[in-house]
Formats: C-alpha cells, structure tokens, sequence
C-alpha cells in the first residue's frame, strides 16, 4: 500500500495571502503526486466574495493534479450575521456554499483511504464560548451529534481502508500559542477517537505540528499565509499511508528560494498493520 496526502492549511487569501507561497505550492504538488490534496479551512482572512473567488482559483489548479479536499475554518465563516440566532445559522455559511458548494462536511471514498471531515467552526456559538472574549468565534468545538455522525460514516468504510478525519481547529495545543483549538478539548479528543479515526489533518494554530494521542495520528499544518507563528517559515505536509507506519513529511518555507523543501519525517507505527488480522496477544 502506497496512498499520500498534501495537506495544507490557513492560506487566507486576501491582504496576508502570500503569492509566493501559493505558487509554490502549485508548483511541487505535481511533483508530490498525492492521491488527495486537503486544505484544513481558513482559506479567506475575512469571507470576502473576491477572496473566496482567489481561493477558488488556487483549488482548481491543485484540482490538476489529484482531487481536493475542502472545508471551512472560522474565517469562512461569516459569524457576525445573526450570531446569537441558532436557528439563522445557515447564513453564516452562504457565501462558502456559494463559492465552495453546499457541502460543509464533505467525504470522499478512495481506495486506500476513507476521508471526513467534521465541522467545528461554528462562529459564536455556546459550546464555543469560554471565558476569554478573544476566544469569540475563534475557538471551535467538536458537538457529539457530529463526532456520531462522522462515527457512522467511518462504520461504513472498508476494513482496509484508512480513516482520515479532517477538521479545522488544532486538537493538541500549540508549542508556541499554548493553546487548544477546541473548547472542551479532553472531550473533543475522546469523541475522536470514539469516531475510529486513526488520521486526523487539522490546521489553525499556524504553526506547524505532529504527535499522536491514543493511537490517533495528527498532522496539523502551518499556513501558508504570510502569518506564520512566532515569525518562522510556513510549513505544509504530505502523509504517507505504508502498510505498517504513518509517515508525516514536513516541507518549509525557503525565502531565498521561494520554494518549499522537505525537511523532517515524523513515522508512526500504525495500530495493526493493513493485511494482517488481529490477533490477541494473550498467549505471549
Ligand atoms: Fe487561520
């Protein structure tokens, strides 16, 4: 088995949109020859019409390569229309929809792979909501109704199959921000790993991370905006499905260059390798 994934995130087209990046980006992804291509949300900086159209052009020439693999992050979502009326929500993502297509969650079904995404950019919304005022709106969270309906999507794939979850917001904290991008994280994390994931590709801390918690993998990207955390390059991944280890490539941002190289490899033993079935390790 052989399956990769670039994954990208928090372009933010507009005034910190960063052509140079977007370019090179473009360029490589052909190189890279991923299966899928997916962008973790955050591709505008304020919802504009022109910079979900700019957005859009940068999806289309990926879109040349392998399928892309979309969603929105919290600044696509226009939270300021109705903020406080639940039942008015849908405003807030009309101009993705129009841009992007109506679906907020999608998924895809490829042959290696088995890809969801979850929604957790909710703008204001009560279980976002912390003590913090800079947190309105910025701060996602993971409601149960959608880690179950993302569990049942999983149920159905193929046993060989890996299951990738995508969602905006970072689900381990930023080295240099120090923070969850979700509320409630401890039960965020519990209700992904109760969806079966063993992938999860998030973005919005823009900086850069990989880990592991209960078994789950995480590949959070950096952006590719010119707001890189902390002033360091931007960063995207490519993740490489094997048989028996997860591999996550980190590739930087050189400015002499203007262009990405690979730098780390993160390997992750899988929990059981793909073409083996368990088996209880009782008599060892
Ligand atoms: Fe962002």
């Amino acid at each position: 088995m052989s399956f990769s994934i670039v994954h990208v995130s928090d372009p933010h087209f507009g005034d910190v949109a960063d052509l140079h990046k977007i370019a090179a980006v473009e360029n490589l992804v052909p190189d890279l020859e991923p299966d899928v291509t997916v962008i973790t949300g955050d591709l505008t900086l304020r919802a504009r019409h022109g910079e979900f159209q700019a957005a859009r052009l940068f999806v289309r020439e990926l879109e040349r390569t392998a399928p892309v693999f979309a969603i929105p992050g919290n600044h696509d979502v226009q939270w300021w229309w109705r903020p406080f009326i639940p039942f008015a929500s849908q405003a807030k993502y009309a101009k993705y929809r129009r841009h992007f297509g109506p679906k907020l969650t999608p998924t895809i079904d490829l042959t290696e792979a088995f890809i969801a995404a979850a929604q957790t950019a909710h703008g204001v919304a009560w279980g976002s909501l912390t003590p913090r005022l800079r947190d309105l709106a910025v701060k996602g969270h993971l409601p149960k109704k959608e880690a179950r309906r993302v569990k049942a999507l999983f149920a159905q794939a193929r046993p060989e199959q890996t299951r990738v979850l995508v969602l905006h917001h970072n689900v381990l904290r930023g080295q240099l921000s120090e923070r969850m991008g979700l509320a409630h994280w401890k039960r965020a994390q519990r209700r992904i790993v109760d969806t079966g994931a063993e992938v999860v590709l998030c973005g919005h801390d823009h900086q850069e991370d990989t880990d592991v918690f209960d078994g789950v993998v995480v590949s959070c990207a950096g952006t590719i905006s010119r707001m890189s955390r902390g002033g360091r390059p931007s960063a995207f991944h490519r993740i490489c499905l094997e048989d028996e280890s997860i591999q996550v490539e980190t590739y930087v941002w050189q400015p002499q260059q203007r262009l990405f190289k690979r730098s780390d490899v993160a390997g992750f033993a899988r929990r059981r390798t793909v073409n083996e079935p368990e088996v209880a390790a009782g008599a060892v």
